[in-house]
């Protein structure tokens, strides 16, 4: 079954300090919600690094799942400012970003890395998620679907479908306030469905989400949660998406 999941994806933001201010008022938030408990709602906090042991401790015994922003490939090694599977999941870490497409703007991620660092987090028993997404250009050029379908064949190369989610992020609708259109994202998300082997793998879309469009992403059949930015970095904001209403 296609799980619901609403991750926050800090990007370079909070100090340890801030990221235990952020709990301290995001926790209460989301005990005192009415959203039936039986439904799955899985949430997600990707914090940076240095966050993620103190979270992990705060968060033990609680329905928030903890993800890292980036894993690499190599068990270990000579890899100056990278970070191992094993480093995370010692952390309590479950799930991890995989090509984001700030690492591959910024940071020279291609799809055959993004296919490496995929495969280090299945081994280490992390869930991935892989985003994929076109930029204003190729979008304008008509190739959302070319772009998206070769992201797609590089990355998943020899991965197990079972253990993977996918973000649809589309570069123009990051950090903009430029959302992509509810139903546009819901097709392109129908698109990656049709490109995998397993119907059941949960597909988030991401882009500028935030509490006045979170109800009209979520009630789309083939979106099933959300990859956030800016509007998960204050508790309020991010428990309105978490407890969205259909
Ligand atoms: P924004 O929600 O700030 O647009 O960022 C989206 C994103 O990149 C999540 O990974």
């Amino acid at each position: 079954m296609r799980k619901i999941l609403i991750a926050g994806n800090w990007k370079m933001h909070k100090t340890q300090a801030e990221s235990q201010e952020f709990l301290q008022a995001f926790i209460p938030e989301i005990t005192n919600t009415n959203i039936d408990p039986d439904e799955e709602r899985g949430i997600i906090l990707c914090p940076t690094f240095t966050s993620l042991g103190l979270m992990s401790k705060t968060l033990h015994g609680s329905r928030v799942r903890l993800g890292a922003q980036n894993i690499h490939w190599e068990d270990s090694g000579a890899y100056t400012g990278e970070v191992s599977g094993a480093m995370l999941t010692e952390l309590g870490v479950s799930y991890a970003i995989v090509g984001h497409s700030e690492r591959r703007l910024y940071f020279g991620e291609t799809d055959e890395t993004v296919n490496l660092r995929l495969k280090a987090a299945q081994r280490h028993t992390l869930i991935p998620i892989l985003c994929v997404g076109e930029t204003k250009a190729q979008r304008d050029a008509g190739k959302v679907e070319a772009i998206i379908e070769n992201q797609l064949q590089k990355a998943l190369v020899d991965i197990d479908q079972s253990n993977l989610v996918i973000a649809y992020e589309p570069v123009w609708a990051i950090g903009t306030g430029d959302t992509c259109e509810a139903k546009e994202a819901n097709r392109v998300i129908g698109f990656i469905r049709s490109q995998l082997t397993n119907a059941d793998v949960s597909i988030q879309y991401g882009g500028s989400v935030k509490p006045s469009n979170v109800d009209e992403i979520m009630a789309q059949p083939e979106i099933d949660g959300a990859l956030v930015g800016g509007a998960s970095l204050e508790a309020a904001s991010f428990a309105r998406l978490v407890n969205y209403q259909l």
